[in-house]
């Protein structure tokens, strides 16, 4: 079996859940006109659901890669009882490179297999506890620095949010949305909004709906209307996530947040990126080093099946982009806040 679809008529809804052996995943390109959850049971589907975007989210693709490399070594135990760990090695290839940009996808793969050497008998019950502690790591950060995000917002703010950095990122609640959603509830937020996103949409199709869902207002404007909302003062904060942080505080996310981070800069708006210190990736100097993933020109020739660009147009698809430090005002983690990133404070944070 690769996937099973399964609707679920419920308003409540978890991106990556482990369920009686079976990891289910919202599937996101679907979202928000229908709720539908994909079932997998080999690695192999999951890397294929990881790479078709069911499931994306730098937060999220890293746990699901996690719960992929329990159902690696799973069928590598039923087959190879004495050698499963090398019985499942192309498997776990097929997760790491199922995308390249999100660090937290290697971060938990290489998480999971470090535990391969401590494991007598059958891997999947220590596997699994493994997955599930990822999981809940997470969602405690995010709420971590929902709180420490949140506390930097002055009565009042407006914020922009770009992509979809919310519960259906991550393992739960979210971290740009969760320092929304926490600076809501503490009622210092006067308007929400979202960029559309382009190509795929995160901004209109998951940002708005996670937030409608949570009653909070929301306004969507097309990507290319944040910079003429700072010009005329709407907006105090660009609260984005984030994909890789490189030692030096340059920030990989979705493509269209460095023109945003510019703008931002011209007019005086402060620029918060929330991660998870699975995010930070201590080893890549620069955003320079940081592979950019190019994904196939027809997601922006086309939408859907209908055909927007002359056929055979050239056209090129990087999906994220870099925004040097020096545009960031501050990082948050759940380690702690970096304002004004650059090396030296990384690396006292993060070394
Ligand atoms: O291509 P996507 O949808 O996986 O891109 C997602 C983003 O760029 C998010 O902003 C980032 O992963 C942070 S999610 C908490």
């Amino acid at each position: 079996m690769s996937n099973k679809k399964r609707p679920y008529p419920t308003a409540t809804f978890a991106a990556v859940k482990w369920h009686t052996g079976i990891l289910t995943l919202l599937d996101q390109r679907q979202l928000p006109g229908e709720v539908v959850y994909l079932e997998h049971d080999s690695a192999t589907a999951v890397a294929a659901s990881i790479k078709a975007m069911v499931v994306r989210g730098a937060p999220a693709i890293g746990i699901a890669a996690a719960y992929a490399v329990v159902l690696a070594a799973r069928s590598a135990y039923q087959s190879a009882t004495t050698s499963w760990r090398t019985a499942c090695v192309a498997e776990i290839a097929l997760l790491t490179e199922a995308r390249p940009t999100a660090v937290n996808l290697q971060w938990a793969v290489a998480t999971m297999c470090k535990a391969f050497n401590a494991i007598a008998g059958d891997p999947e019950p220590v596997l699994l506890n493994l997955a599930r502690q990822i999981q809940d790591d997470d969602v405690v950060a995010n709420h971590a620095m929902g709180r420490l995000g949140a506390a930097l917002l002055a009565p009042a703010s407006g914020v922009v949010t770009h992509c979809n950095a919310g519960a259906l990122a991550t393992g739960g609640y979210g971290t740009a949305l969760g320092v929304i959603r926490t600076a809501f509830k503490n009622g210092t937020i006067a308007k929400v909004f979202v960029s559309e996103t382009r190509p795929w949409f995160q901004g209109a199709r998951l940002t708005s709906w996670e937030l409608q869902q949570d009653k909070i207002p929301v306004q969507l404007v097309i990507d290319a209307a944040i910079a003429s909302l700072m010009g005329n003062g709407e907006i105090d904060w660009l609260i984005v996530g984030a994909d890789r942080i490189a030692a030096n505080g340059d920030v990989a996310n979705k493509i269209g947040t460095y023109a945003h981070a510019v703008s931002a800069c011209y007019h005086g708006v402060k620029v918060m990126v929330v991660a998870p210190s699975s995010t930070v990736d201590m080893t890549t100097a620069s955003g320079a080093d940081i592979p950019i993933e190019n994904r196939a020109a027809t997601e922006i020739t086309a939408y859907k099946t209908i055909q927007i660009a002359p056929n055979d147009i050239a056209a090129s698809n990087p999906a994220f982009d870099i925004t040097p430090a020096k545009l960031v005002d501050v990082i948050v983690t759940e380690k702690g806040i970096i304002q004004a990133p650059d090396a030296e404070k990384m690396l006292a944070m993060f070394g």
